[in-house]
Parts: structure tokens; sequence; C-alpha cells
């Protein structure tokens, strides 16, 4: 597939395969796709395919007969009738990303990121992460037989994440620090030539997750929502969603992109700050920390892009509190019964709120990229629960529990 990869700031052309920001300017960096072989297709064609993220290959910078996969994508679209009552929107779409392979949006990046891995001849791969992005680059790695090294924030990663990078056999380290300073590492062992880089400051990863945005239109059958929510952490994904529907836009696939929201937790809400502020930049929050341990992130690697997704789109960013985030959780659970991690969780809070604020309106019709599965975090969710109830093997005292 042809592309270039280009500085996301300054638009300079990038050569070495292996930068992951601009050496000019320090930018992100970005891949500018050729849309020729796009252009020969269409979406009824690409409907041929079984739904997922490689039913869009023709938007992908890397050759499919390679591609490193475990069917990541194709996840559902629930319409949440009896929580969009309960909240005041005409119509609410659930992306539930949580269906995906390791249980989390990010598999749709990894597929392609290790894609490109094996293209350029690698055997290491690594991140740094708050808990998803690892769990997932350990399979995908364990996939393409290659090493596997991922540094994870000290105590702030939820256990179902952990176990999974270490059942995939990543080398699992622990920094005493945040993902931030474990992001700073990461990058200078990628520069020092140890690792190939897999977070999403590497370009290829935004461009397999463009697919969830491509699902919501194929899935509604083009029949857009007006507003998309989507949790920012680190800050490509909102940026992703966006690109990729810009491109079905260039196509003339569709004639505009949905207005697209960000939502933070209030203890790591660089983003929203900047909004507030009117800004095109941010400034970074120091010691972030919330509840949705995925979104701890203070200084967002991609902040600037989330941002001109936010603009563009005339949308908007808020954050919610840790109560808003748990309460939304649960909210979800148990009207509609989809389960999913707090970061997601953000995404409803998020929709509460605004909806509160009139910034979402009765009218809208909506749809929240809820990215994790409820069992990543089940130390949360135990916590936030009524708890367990202790009883004597007979009936007798089960049955007084129970009337209690
Ligand atoms: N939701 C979940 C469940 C996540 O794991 C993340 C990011 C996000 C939302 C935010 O996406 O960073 O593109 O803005 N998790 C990363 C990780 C940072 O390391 O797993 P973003």
């Amino acid at each position: 597939m042809g592309h270039v990869v280009k500085c996301f700031e300054c638009g300079k052309e990038i050569e070495d395969k292996f930068a992951d920001s601009c050496p000019r300017c320090g930018g992100v960096l970005t891949v500018d796709l050729d849309l020729a072989e796009a252009k020969r297709t269409s979406l009824s064609k690409l409907r041929r395919r079984p739904i997922g993220a490689w039913r869009y290959a023709e938007f992908l910078p890397i050759d499919r007969k390679k591609a490193v996969t475990l069917k990541e994508g194709g996840t559902p679209l629930y319409d949440c009738r009896a929580l969009a009552k309960q909240v005041g929107v005409d119509k609410l779409y659930v992306k539930y990303e949580g269906a995906n392979p390791t249980g989390s949006f990010k598999d749709r990046g990894m597929t392609v990121g290790v894609t490109r891995a094996l293209e350029l001849g690698c055997r290491v791969v690594g991140c740094a992460s708050t808990g998803n992005t690892s769990a997932s680059l350990a399979a995908y790695a364990a996939k393409a037989d290659m090493r596997c090294v991922v540094l994870l924030p000290s105590g702030k990663v939820a256990l179902g994440k952990l176990a999974q990078a270490l059942f995939y056999g990543a080398k699992v380290i622990s920094v005493e620090g945040n993902f931030d300073d474990a992001l700073a590492v990461v990058k200078e062992l990628a520069h020092s030539g140890q690792l190939y880089l897999l977070n999403s400051v590497n370009p290829f990863r935004p461009e397999g997750q463009k697919t969830i945005g491509f699902e919501i239109a194929d899935q509604l059958n083009l029949k857009l929502p007006d507003k998309i929510v989507v949790p920012v952490g680190n800050a490509a994904n909102i940026w992703a969603v966006y690109k990729g529907l810009c491109e079905w836009q260039r196509l003339g696939w569709i004639d505009h992109i949905p207005q697209m929201i960000g939502v933070q937790a209030s203890g790591s809400n660089p983003v929203a700050r900047a909004f507030e502020a009117h800004r095109e930049d941010f400034d970074a929050v120091q010691n972030p920390e919330t509840v949705a341990t995925a979104i701890r992130i203070g200084n967002p690697a991609s902040g600037k892009k989330a941002l001109r997704a936010i603009y563009d789109t005339d949308g908007h960013v808020t954050d919610v509190t840790d109560e808003e985030i748990l309460a939304a959780q649960v909210q979800l659970g148990r009207i509609e019964c989809v389960g999913v991690e707090p970061a997601s969780a953000a995404a409803i809070a998020g929709l509460v709120k605004l909806r509160r604020k009139g910034i979402i309106q009765p009218s809208d019709r909506v749809a929240c990229v809820c990215t994790g599965n409820v069992l990543k975090d089940p130390d949360t969710v135990i916590k936030n629960s009524a708890g367990v109830v202790k009883s004597k093997a007979d009936a007798e005292s089960v049955r007084r529990l129970i009337a209690s």
C-alpha cells in the first residue's frame, strides 16, 4: 500500500523507518496514505469480506498477505435503547471493544503495528503501557514469534492486563514511576536499537485503530451518528477514528465527519484543560491519578492530534470524576449488560455530563467507544460491589442470608 510517513506538525517527510518523532521539529508522526487502491473499490465490495479490521485492508499501509492477525475487530455495536432513554438522547450506540481478542481496541493497532515490525525484520518489540497495550503487544508478538518487552508503571496496572502480558510470555518490567516516565525510558531503548517501539507514537498503530470508525459507519449503513465519544489517555485513538473517517470522506463514501468528543479523568486531564483554554497545545499534568488507570496519563504523546480532531469537527472534550466513572460503569453494566473497564465507562460518564450541560442534545444520535473489557480490572469491580456473603454449607443458612 503506497504511503509516506510525515510529521503531523511541520509536514516533513520522514525517511527513517524507526523514527518516533520528527527530527526537525520533534512533532508526532502520521501516515499519509495513497488512496488510489481504495478508490478502485467500494464499501459494498469490502462488505463481501467478514467484518473486522482486515475488511478495510485498502486503508491499511501494510501488505495484507503478511498480516499477523488474531481476527481483531468486528466488535458489536449495541443499540442501547434503555440507557439512551435514561440519559436523554435519541440514540446511544456502544461500540464494544472489549470483544476483541485480548479484550481491548489495542488489538486493531497491534495487528498493523506487529505486521509492520515483521516487514522491517524486527526480532524484539516493546512498549510502555498502562496495561492494555502491553497485553495486546504480548499476544501479537507471541503470534509473530518475536520477543516482547513491556514497561509498566509500578503498582497501577489492572490485574487482568498484567496477567495477560505475563501469560503471553512478555518480559514484564515494572518501572518506578508513571506511564509518562515508562514511555521516556522505552523510547530511549528503541533509539539505541534494543527494540522496535509499538506505542501509539508509532504511526502504524493508529492506522489499525482507524477501523473503529470504519466499523461504526459500516454497521450503521453509513447513517453516521452526530457524535462519537472516545476516552482519551495518550490521545492517539480519538485521532485515529477521526483520521479514518476523513479518508472515507475524501473518497466520497461519507459526506461529513461526526463531532469528536473526548473524555478524560479529572485527575489526568491535560487535553480537557487545553480545550477549556481554547489552546491547540497542552501543558502536562504532573502526578496524574484516577481509578481509570488505563488513562492515567499526564503528558499525552498525541495530545495535539486529539485537539485537532476535536477542533476540526467542532467537537468537545470534558473530564469526569472517579465517582462519575464508577457510576457509569455500573449503569452500563446493569441496564445494558455491557461490561467495560473504568476508562471505557468514562465515555458514558462524559455523555451523561455533556447531556446535562446541554452540549449533547436530546435529538442527538451518539456512539460511545467502550475501549476495554470489564474483566481487565476485577479489583475495581469487586471493590465497588456489594461483596460476597459467607455461609455454612446447609440450605437453611443460605435461605436466611437470602431473606436478610
Ligand atoms: N481506553 C482504554 C481501555 C485504554 O487502555 C486506553 C489507553 C485508552 C482508552 C485511551 O486511548 O491512549 O489512544 O487515548 N491505553 C494505553 C495503554 C495508554 O498503555 O494500554 P489513547
